[in-house]
């Protein structure tokens, strides 16, 4: 059963406000999502009922901090259907998240010669910690070509695998082209071949049911405020096998079991990979919108953004652009961010225009510049993305201002 959006989005402050003398239209919560009063009151809840520095004070309100701190990485855990909170780390973001991985398990296990496989369709979050690790380590970054400038070509990574990577770096969704990647497969050969993997769950985790226990990724990193939560805490899931095995990233206060002058020793799991006081107010806001995104039910958020993604595809056949990533007769392996193209049209230009009219889309690179530029050889893209507060008439909205921007044109040639 699908939600009531009109319901949700009385839930969204913010999308009563004014832009440019019209109602907001946000399409693009790929960058950031909106955040429900829900999370905005858990947040406040935090600093009113329960600020205090968690596994600290031997006092009553510092252990409730503690247990709501807890309690959150639990509903974290249940939302991805990992075991539990020891599976859990917090750090500021996905990007955080995979460097904490580049560093701590690259540094380990990654060597002189060495290969990093990862694909043509990564953000920079999941490429440039693995090229530090290869310039640190003298090892190989190897990408998965792209078919069709749409999806992960599979014999390209049959034969990449076959240089026995130690590590498999994947995006589940691409943040450009909107493409889901099939990642328990790419997961299962990558692991007959015994290398790790670590699914990128930015784009996805938000978006659509997703189970890291069938995934049986050794890694998956993910953003609070691409989910409803706030910024400046984000998700990183590990086997607790793997993590157990792995040395801190950042040292300091709480990662600790025992200091002395020359040596140390860490914490159990979760706690030896954070460092000094934590994002709390973060963590309570993140279980609000965990809780949140379960109430509405995420198969339901998956069907209502599928189509609204399918509806905006086919209105923008008649617009006079190129949409990159799959079509609509491929909804399936295709979440809701839209990325295109208008011949004669700077990108920007028509993110101001779609501006003034108050709809509020990206346009770049996305942070995924080697693709961008150089496989869909464009300096930049406008971008729409959707998600549950989005509705048929603001893709109508958007899709009307881009004729616009064709009249605009019109009268320049
Ligand atoms: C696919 C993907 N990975 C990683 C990131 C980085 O997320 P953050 O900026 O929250 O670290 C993003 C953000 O846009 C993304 O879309």
């Amino acid at each position: 059963m699908e939600f009531d959006v009109e319901k949700v989005r009385k839930d969204f402050p913010i999308l009563a406000t004014q832009m440019n003398g019209k109602r907001l239209i946000y399409l693009d919560s790929a960058a950031t999502s909106q955040k429900p009063r829900q999370v905005i009151n858990a947040v406040a809840r935090h600093y009113r009922k329960r600020n205090a520095n968690i596994h600290r004070g031997i006092y009553k309100l510092s252990e409730e901090a503690t247990e709501e701190y807890t309690k959150s990485k639990d509903a974290v855990a249940r939302f991805i259907h990992a075991k539990g909170y020891r599976n859990i780390v917090y750090f500021r973001s996905t990007t955080e998240a995979i460097n904490a991985v580049a560093r701590a398990w690259g540094d380990a296990n990654v060597g002189s010669g060495d290969h990093v496989l990862i694909t043509e369709m990564e953000h920079h979050s999941n490429i440039v910690p693995w090229q530090m690790l290869a310039k640190r380590k003298g090892a190989h970054l190897d990408y998965v070509k792209l078919k069709d400038r749409s999806e992960l070509d599979m014999e390209d990574y049959k034969s990449k695998l076959a240089l026995k990577p130690k590590m498999v770096a994947v995006t589940h969704v691409s943040n450009v082209l909107g493409t889901i990647n099939g990642v328990n497969e790419i997961t299962r050969m990558a692991h007959e071949t015994g290398a790790s993997v670590l699914i990128d769950g930015a784009q996805s985790v938000p978006h659509m049911p997703v189970g890291v226990s069938g995934m049986d990724a050794d890694f998956v990193a993910f953003s609070g405020h691409k989910m409803l939560g706030p910024s400046g805490i984000g998700v990183l899931y590990g086997k607790e096998d793997v993590l157990e095995t792995m040395e801190p990233f950042h040292g300091g206060g709480d990662m600790i079991r025992s200091v002395d002058f020359q040596e140390s020793t860490w914490n159990e799991l979760p706690w030896k990979f954070e460092a000094g006081t934590q994002n709390m107010e973060g963590a309570a806001g993140l279980a609000a919108a965990v809780k949140y995104l379960k109430k509405l039910g995420m198969e339901n958020v998956r069907a209502h953004e599928k189509a609204l993604t399918l509806y905006a595809l086919d209105k923008l056949k008649d617009a006079g652009v190129t949409v990159y990533g799959p079509g609509n007769e491929e909804i399936d392996r295709r979440g809701s961010v839209i990325s295109f193209s208008m011949k004669g049209a700077h990108a920007h230009d028509i993110a101001q225009v779609l501006d003034s009219e108050g709809i509020a889309v990206r346009s770049g690179h996305h942070c995924a510049m080697p693709l961008v530029t150089k496989v869909l050889n464009e300096p930049a893209v406008p971008r729409m993305s959707f998600y549950i507060y989005n509705t048929q008439v603001e893709i109508d909205a958007a899709v009307a201002a881009l004729g616009k921007v064709r009249e605009v044109l019109k009268r320049g040639a």
